[in-house]
């Protein structure tokens, strides 16, 4: 039987650099043998980012906070089916750009209270954790301003404005005080190889293989 492969996400508020440092870990963990699935949320299978432009365009008042918690669940929960859970159980690593931990902060962030009714969908829909997550920790107005740089059309989240975003980098940093034995902070605000060559040494030090 092969032995199941590592699942790994990034975090971050947007512009912190996650999803390059997902790129990266990927291909180091390739450079280092293994077989990996690189993918990301919203999306990362046909369905999920099908879901996805239902969410990311558009305005900002789209959808009401509970509609927004279904449509990132369902889409999950079909990313979680169709790509993750089957490269794990043939024994790939999973990196992902966003996981659960980003409806936990973002969704709640809005509306705090809204934080019961992630994790009971979390529980009833999704029920893992990734093994491993890494939080690319930064100040926000640095990487609002990389963000607002792209203008890649997918902005619905990022206009809502820097002290949105300052919340966001709070909730990432309680999600790590709150589960220290998954979730590691990363300073971000470092060089793009050095903040590469952390996370590499972290994963192999976590889950060694
Ligand atoms: P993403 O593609 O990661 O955007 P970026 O590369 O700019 O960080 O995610 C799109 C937006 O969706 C982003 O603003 C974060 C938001 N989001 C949530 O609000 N909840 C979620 O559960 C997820 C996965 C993303």
């Amino acid at each position: 039987m092969t032995a199941a492969g590592r699942f790994l996400s990034l975090e971050g508020i947007d512009g912190s650099g996650k999803s390059t440092q997902a790129r990266r870990l990927a291909a180091h963990l390739r450079g280092s043998g293994r077989d990996v699935v690189l993918t990301r949320e919203p999306g990362g299978s046909p369905g999920a980012e099908d879901i996805r432009r239902l969410l990311v365009e558009g305005e900002p008042d789209r959808w009401s906070a509970e509609t927004e918690i279904l449509l990132f669940t369902a889409a999950r929960r079909d990313h979680l089916e169709r790509t993750i859970a089957p490269a794990l159980a043939a024994g790939r690593d999973v990196v992902t750009d966003r996981f659960a931990d980003s409806t936990r902060v973002y969704q709640g962030a809005t509306r705090g209270d809204l934080r019961a009714l992630v994790d009971l969908l979390h529980g009833a829909m999704i029920g893992r954790e990734p093994d491993l997550t890494l939080v690319v920790d930064m100040d926000p107005a640095a990487a609002l301003a990389r963000g607002l740089a792209r203008h890649s059309g997918e902005d619905r989240f990022e206009t809502f404005g820097l002290p949105f975003q300052e919340r966001l980098r709070a909730g990432f940093r309680a999600l790590a005080a709150e589960a220290p034995e998954r979730v590691v902070l990363i300073d971000g605000n470092r060089p793009e190889e050095v903040v590469a060559a952390e996370i590499a040494a972290i994963v192999a030090a976590r889950l060694p293989r």
